[in-house]
């Protein structure tokens, strides 16, 4: 066993899954202002903290995604954000992509960007406490979307940077997102995202990644969030399984969703379907950003110095995303 394949269980296993707080400064200050809190580095730290100091952190959260400014960050106990991470037993990570910019020749379409300096600036990364890395490639759906070039062009950039990643010895997270947005239905979904899965592993193999040493973030087979159609958790779960089945290698560990706008219920009960259902031998947990934090952040909102209450909310959903994780979450649960 490889030392990346072994952070990628460590991160992987047992029912946990990855805090994808890596949002960017322009994310966060959208989120925050939508629940009235300024957004300033302190109350951005603030809110972080509050969450990687939860007690859930130690049985349900084995990696957590930051963003650059919340890597360097020091709490009001003189401790770093990543020593703060580490001492729960969850891993630090770091998002690594600068952002997806308009693509040349296809300008309704994304290109993800961050390769310039990315061997550097892994080394910082590194030598702060992150033992793995985030890069979303990002896709839109449309009878012409996503382009050939778009496929292509963000596998290859996906590909480049899990090179660099795993020489510099952490475990790549490689993340292309087939956004809901849209009015198709969940097999036109699944068509387009198992084109896009399949053209990044294609790039990886070429680029000699350690396929036992990364971990895949993909989008879960969704009708679009403007589709007339509404399909199961069950025929999600199943469209999502038979995706992944044909078109991941199995040397992959583990497969980490995303939560892409579905509701925190929703994120959970799919998550759930998805295990109940597994007849593959990746893992499959989950890496959440909204469906993790959406609660947590409007009760923190409320009062920001209660710190009990938000780290309730926070534990209550993380418990949930690990039972998920195991196929044992029930609706019923939720009220308990
Ligand atoms: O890149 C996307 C984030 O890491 C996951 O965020 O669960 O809100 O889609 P999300």
């Amino acid at each position: 066993m490889s030392e990346l394949n072994k952070i990628a269980i460590q991160i992987l296993s047992s029912g946990k899954g990855i805090l994808a707080a890596d949002e960017s400064n322009g994310t966060m200050t959208k989120r925050l202002e939508a629940v009235s809190v300024k957004s300033s580095p302190e109350n951005r730290l603030a809110f972080r903290e509050t969450l990687f100091s939860s007690e859930s952190m130690k049985d349900c959260i084995g990696g957590v995604i930051l963003y650059d400014e919340t890597i360097n960050q020091i709490t009001s106990s003189g401790k770093s954000i990543p020593e703060v991470i580490a001492k729960t037993g969850a891993i630090p990570g770091i998002k690594v992509d600068t952002g997806a910019k308009e693509l040349a020749n296809s300008t309704e379409e994304k290109i993800t960007e961050g390769l310039d300096g990315l061997r550097e600036r892994l080394k910082k990364y590194y030598a702060l406490g992150a033992r793995f890395t985030k890069w979303r490639g990002v896709y839109s759906i449309s009878d012409k979307f996503p382009s050939k070039l778009a496929i292509h062009s963000n596998a290859h950039a996906l590909a480049r940077y899990s090179t660099l990643v795993q020489e510099c010895n952490m475990v790549p997270i490689v993340e292309p997102e087939v956004l809901m947005d849209g009015s198709h239905t969940a097999d036109i979904c699944f068509s387009k995202t198992s084109d896009v899965i399949k053209k990044c592993f294609e790039e990886l193999i070429l680029h000699k990644v350690d396929l036992s040493g990364i971990i895949l973030k993909p989008n879960m087979i969704l009708s679009g969030s403007q589709s007339k159609e509404k399909i199961s958790s069950e025929e999600i779960s199943l469209k999502t399984l038979k995706c992944l089945k044909n078109s991941v290698p199995s040397e992959v560990p583990g497969i980490a969703f995303l939560s892409g706008g579905q509701s925190e219920i929703e994120a959970t009960e799919n998550l759930n379907s998805i295990n109940k259902n597994n007849n593959t031998n990746f893992i499959m947990t989950y890496s959440y950003g909204r469906a993790l934090q959406q609660s947590a952040l409007k009760i923190w909102s409320n009062n920001i110095k209660d710190i009990d209450a938000t780290q309730n909310t926070f534990n209550h959903r993380a418990k949930m995303c690990t039972l998920a994780a195991q196929g044992k979450w029930s609706s019923e649960l939720e009220n308990k």
